[in-house]
């Protein structure tokens, strides 16, 4: 695992950023696992001025997102869909037919969700997953308690995410309590992952994931786990790190270090 400190929100979106589009440059028709939230937005404007500046190219792109709200439709402005649509996929070259974001009105979640990982592996798996940290320490909606060894499923959601999410629907009482997710396993298959987390309400659930036991009970921690994971915080979200010169110091010897593959 890395743990890549920044200065602050914008340096964490740019150097995600860099990571992403180096994965594109050397792999044109990668296969990208997405995310929703806040965190990610900054890393999306990074894409979008990349391509449109650097003439960044996702035609041959193939993309899948971690999550939806059950019982919301495309269309709805709070489904991940929707947010997909208008943060990211509307602004860049991508093939709509290259784009997957789980179904939240699917009629058997069932078998919806066993075509959901079929199709990852039809198309070669995930070369690089995005993902952000939930406060309660999840990734993707892999609530506390989820298995460590997880697929695509729905979850019940925590109170402390709904509490979490309900900024942005009008009412708390608006926020689905249900969701489409892929699981752990699903995740820990990615070829690499990149976790972002900024702001202070994530430091406690940065430092258990980095620094604490693997367990179910943070989900992120089972990236501990995983062969290729670089973790991007600000320094807001490091601050409960132990280690964190030592991060530092690893990053700071990085340029003289021997190349590998
Ligand atoms: P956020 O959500 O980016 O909106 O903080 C992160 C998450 O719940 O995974």
């Amino acid at each position: 695992m890395e743990v890549v400190i920044c200065r602050n929100y914008e340096d964490m979106s740019k150097a995600a950023g860099q990571k992403v589009a180096g994965l594109l440059r050397a792999k044109p028709d990668a296969v990208l696992g997405l995310a929703t939230g806040s965190t990610p937005l900054g890393l999306y404007r990074e894409l979008i001025r990349l391509h449109k500046q650097e003439g960044l190219d996702f035609s041959r792109v193939t993309t899948f997102n971690l999550d939806e709200y059950v019982g919301l439709g495309p269309d709805h402005p709070q489904s991940y869909h929707y947010f997909m649509h208008e943060n990211l996929f509307k602004h860049i070259n991508v093939n709509p037919r290259s784009v997957h974001v789980p179904s939240g009105t699917a009629d058997d979640y069932g078998s919806y969700c066993r075509w959901y990982e079929q199709r990852i592996k039809e198309c070669g798996g995930i070369d690089l997953q995005v993902l952000g940290i939930g406060s309660d320490g999840h990734v993707a909606f892999n609530e506390p308690g989820s298995s460590l060894r997880s697929r695509t499923r729905v979850k019940t959601l925590a109170r402390q995410t709904i509490e979490d999410n309900a900024r942005f629907f009008p009412r708390k009482e608006d926020v689905p309590v249900f969701a489409i997710t892929m699981g752990v396993g699903t995740i820990l298959e990615s070829r690499k992952t990149v976790l972002l987390a900024n702001g202070k309400g994530k430091a406690g659930a940065v430092a258990a994931a980095v620094e604490g036991p693997v367990t179910a009970m943070i989900t992120a921690s089972a990236l501990q786990m995983h062969p290729d994971c670089t973790f991007f915080v600000d320094d807001d979200a490091a601050a409960g790190l132990k280690m964190r010169e030592y991060y530092q110091w690893i990053q700071a010897q990085k340029p003289a270090a021997p190349r590998t593959q």
